[in-house]
């Protein structure tokens, strides 16, 4: 971990609300799919670590680099968010047997912009993924797209937002009920470590 002092980079203000563009009256609005265009992500949104001691984590953090809890489940995931205005989470940590990277997480434009992103990243083979879906911590919509190294990067739309004069007020969500509301059930490759060694078979 390196850590460097610089300019606030995070937000001051939450990402693009969800609203879908106007229907035009008479003619559909959809475009062709050749006309789609591609997905530029905005700007990174968080990043989620694997750690062998989550509530460690959280310590460290909270005391090293001054970030706050927003949220978790037990001692098993949790979720961390800059004093001075930021996204729900800008790193947060599953319990694992050692450190690793899950994902890093990439704010996009829309609803529509997470399935175009999926979309292009299925036509270019990238087809091991999970989504489109939405949490329940974070409340963002999402889907996850996995790299050839085994973590994933996530397309993000309309996460929550703590501005700097509000205090959020963490829970401890049950694990069953906070993973995501809807989408389909995510796949058994989602939820591995690829940074720790397989064991000998
Ligand atoms: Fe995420």
């Amino acid at each position: 971990m390196q850590v460097v002092a610089a300019p606030k980079v995070s937000p001051e203000e939450p990402g693009p609300a969800a609203s879908p563009p106007a229907h035009p009256a008479g003619r559909g609005a959809a475009p062709g799919r050749s006309g789609a265009g591609r997905v530029h992500p905005q700007r990174l949104s968080h990043v989620l670590l694997f750690s062998s001691d989550v509530p460690r984590s959280v310590h460290f953090y909270s005391e090293a680099l001054g970030l706050r809890l927003s949220d978790r489940s037990g001692d098993v995931i949790a979720f961390m968010h800059g004093a001075h205005a930021s996204d729900h989470h800008m790193l947060a940590f599953a319990k694992s047997g050692g450190p690793g990277l899950h994902h890093s997480s990439w704010v996009v434009e829309s609803i529509d912009e997470i399935g175009l992103g999926m979309q292009h990243m299925a036509d270019c083979g990238y087809v091991r993924s999970w989504g489109v879906g939405r949490h329940v911590i974070g409340s963002n919509y999402f889907c996850y797209i996995q790299d050839p190294w085994g973590s994933f990067a996530e397309y993000s739309h309309d996460i929550d937002f703590v501005p700097a004069d509000v205090e959020w007020q963490s829970a401890d969500h049950p694990l069953e009920d906070s993973f995501y509301v809807w989408g389909p059930p995510p796949p058994d490759y989602f939820i591995v470590n690829h940074e720790i060694a397989a064991p000998a078979a």
